[in-house]
C-alpha cells in the first residue's frame, strides 16, 4: 500500500503541475478555439446576433469576442452560466465546466 502510494506521488505531482488550460482541454479532448467555434460563433462572429448586440455597448473593434483586447476567463465563465441580456444562459448539462474553462481561457489569452 505504502509502496503504492510513493509510486502515484511524481503522477500526482506532474498533474498538479499541469497549466489549468491544458487539462480542461486534455479533459473536453477539443481546443477552446474548437469548441468557441462549435458553441459560441454562431453569435459571436463579426455580424452575428452577439456582436451586433455588443457592438451597440462596447468601444469600436472590441463587439467581436475573439479581437476583444480584455476579456477575463472568469468574466466569460459568469456570463455564459448566467446569461446576460439577449444572451441565454448555458448550463453545465449543455457546455461542461472542462469545455466552459477551454473557450474561456481561449478568449483570455488573446489579451
Ligand atoms: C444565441 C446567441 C449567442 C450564443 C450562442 C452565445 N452568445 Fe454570448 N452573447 C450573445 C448576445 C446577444 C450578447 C450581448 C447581450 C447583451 O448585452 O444584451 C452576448 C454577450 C456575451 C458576453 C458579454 C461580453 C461583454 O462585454 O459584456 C460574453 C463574454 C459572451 N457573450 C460569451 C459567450 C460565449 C463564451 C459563448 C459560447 C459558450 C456565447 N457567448 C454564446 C449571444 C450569444
Amino acid at each position: 500500500m505504502r509502496a503504492f502510494a510513493i509510486a502515484a506521488l511524481p503522477v500526482l505531482a506532474f498533474a498538479a503541475a499541469l497549466p489549468l488550460a491544458q487539462r480542461a482541454q486534455a479533459q473536453a479532448g477539443k481546443s477552446g478555439q474548437e469548441l468557441f467555434a462549435e458553441r459560441c460563433a454562431a453569435c459571436h462572429v463579426e455580424g452575428g446576433f452577439g456582436t451586433r448586440v455588443l457592438s451597440r455597448r462596447v468601444p469600436e473593434g472590441q463587439a467581436e469576442l475573439e479581437k476583444r483586447e480584455t476579456l477575463p476567463a472568469a468574466l466569460t465563465i459568469a456570463v455564459v452560466r448566467r446569461g446576460i441580456g439577449s444572451m441565454p444562459q448555458i448550463r453545465e448539462a449543455e457546455l461542461s465546466d472542462a469545455d466552459l474553462q477551454a473557450i474561456a481561457n481561449y478568449l483570455e489569452k488573446r489579451l
